[in-house]
């Protein structure tokens, strides 16, 4: 039996991080993901005046210390994201909330990716927001806000997107205006955990596991948001790769201390459908809000194939790449549907998938919506196209840790 922890979760890092920067106490963050992602949420909160100080933990991780109740400014230099939607998303949540003069930028990738699903509801809140390019894309001005409060917000978001509903839910908070989102199916709420365990002015229901409403309602609200003091629990998107490393392998695994919020966890569903045992432990102590567990994997003798469509799709988006990989290796034809979104994350996934299964020497087909693989015994062989996309190059990269001798990956830097 293989026994591993893994790091902290990404979205709860880069949340601590952004959400921790506006409370009215100073916050304590152990196991912080130390990514570049997560770094570049430091980055912007620094430039934007918060005070956070960073040092390593023998684990690999960091503890974050943010100093109290810092009045943010707008920064003198763009705010630049790099590669981090999350960080892009919801910080301009925030700015438009704090009606701050700022331009926030990122990379190349970044620049690409649609911005148009938070900077349109921001604006109708009435924050002044112009694209300095293409429309709706970065980089984007935000302009200061005079006087005046935001408008009152109710968004039906067609997608269900955290990254929409947090930049939402961070721009109703600091800008004291009420917003009500009803999501169309369950997406990761993460925001709405920490948030309530802050003691911020919102209502939602934890227990939910399809679409719902959330609202801000700071009318009444005493304005001070509590401090955070907690541990970053694992990241169940970075076990799935380490999960299906082991399952090609035909280890049995346990995974200690991962997330196991229901909005992040339907990859374990369709493991299960594939044959795999899986036992789930629950921890004692949860942590700001979110459940914790151990999980003891063990693989069956042959994987089966899976058909994933419909509410499930948000609750398991980032671990589409890494179940394909695994379908490729399963009996019979896999399928995914009615996940269009997969086609604006880090890279194009549905196009990155499709090809990089064929240049290995496995059949796959594309659809507008999501793609089927066929399974295979024939040993994956050549190399893996990332497109500089960290997960793509993680799911394949698995294939190579299983055994695989005839793969390269063309970047490992994307990893
Ligand atoms: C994230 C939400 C998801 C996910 C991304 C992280 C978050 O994006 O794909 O990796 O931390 O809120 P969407 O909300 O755009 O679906």
């Amino acid at each position: 039996m293989i026994e591993l922890r893994v790091p902290g979760d990404k979205s709860i890092s880069h949340r601590a991080i952004l959400i921790g920067s506006l409370a009215s106490d100073a916050s304590l963050i152990r196991g912080l993901s130390d990514g570049v992602d997560v770094r570049r949420s430091i980055a912007v909160m620094r430039a934007l005046g918060a005070r956070i100080d960073t040092e390593p933990e023998p684990n690999g991780g960091l503890t974050a210390r943010i100093g109290a109740g810092a009045g943010l400014e707008g920064p003198g230099a763009p705010l630049d994201c790099g590669n981090s939607g999350t960080t892009a998303r919801l910080v301009a949540g925030i700015l438009a909330g704090l009606g701050l003069e700022a331009t926030l930028d990122g990379d190349a990738s970044l620049r690409a990716r649609p911005m148009r699903r938070v900077t349109y509801p921001l604006q109708a809140m009435g924050a002044a927001i112009s694209a300095e390019d293409e429309p709706d894309r970065l980089p984007l001005r935000f302009g200061r806000r005079v006087s005046g409060s935001l408008r009152t917000l109710r968004h039906r978001p067609r997608i269900a997107s955290a990254q929409v509903k947090s930049a939402l839910l961070l721009a109703g908070l600091t800008g004291t205006t009420r917003v009500e989102i009803t999501e169309p199916a369950l997406s990761r709420d993460h925001t709405e955990r920490m948030l309530r365990a802050m003691r911020a002015p919102i209502e939602f229901d934890p227990e939910r596991r399809g679409g719902g409403s959330i609202r801000i309602d700071p009318e009444g609200w005493d304005g001070r948001l509590r401090g955070l003091d907690l541990t970053v629990p694992g990241d169940p998107s970075s076990a799935a790769f380490l999960i299906g490393a082991a399952l090609l392998a035909r280890r049995e695994l346990r995974i200690a201390g991962v997330l196991a919020n229901t909005g992040r966890i339907a990859f374990l569903e369709v493991l299960s459908e594939m044959g795999v045992a899986i036992e789930r432990a629950r921890a004692s102590q949860p942590e700001a809000g979110e459940p914790v567990e151990t999980w003891t994997l063990r693989p069956p003798a042959r994987l089966r194939s899976f058909a994933i469509a419909g509410d499930r799709v948000p609750r398991l988006i980032d671990e589409i790449p890494l179940l394909c990989v695994l379908a490729t290796r399963a009996e019979g034809r896999s399928e995914v549907r009615g996940a269009g979104e997969l086609r604006a994350k880090e890279s194009d996934r549905i196009r990155a998938i499709v090809e990089n299964v064929r240049r290995l020497g496995g059949v796959a087909e594309e659809r507008d919506d999501g793609l089927t693989i066929h399974g295979s015994d024939d040993s994956p062989a050549g190399v893996v196209r990332t497109f500089g996309d960290h997960r793509i190059a993680m799911a394949f990269g698995v294939l190579g840790a299983a055994g695989a001798n005839g793969l390269e990956v063309d970047d490992r830097g994307a990893a």
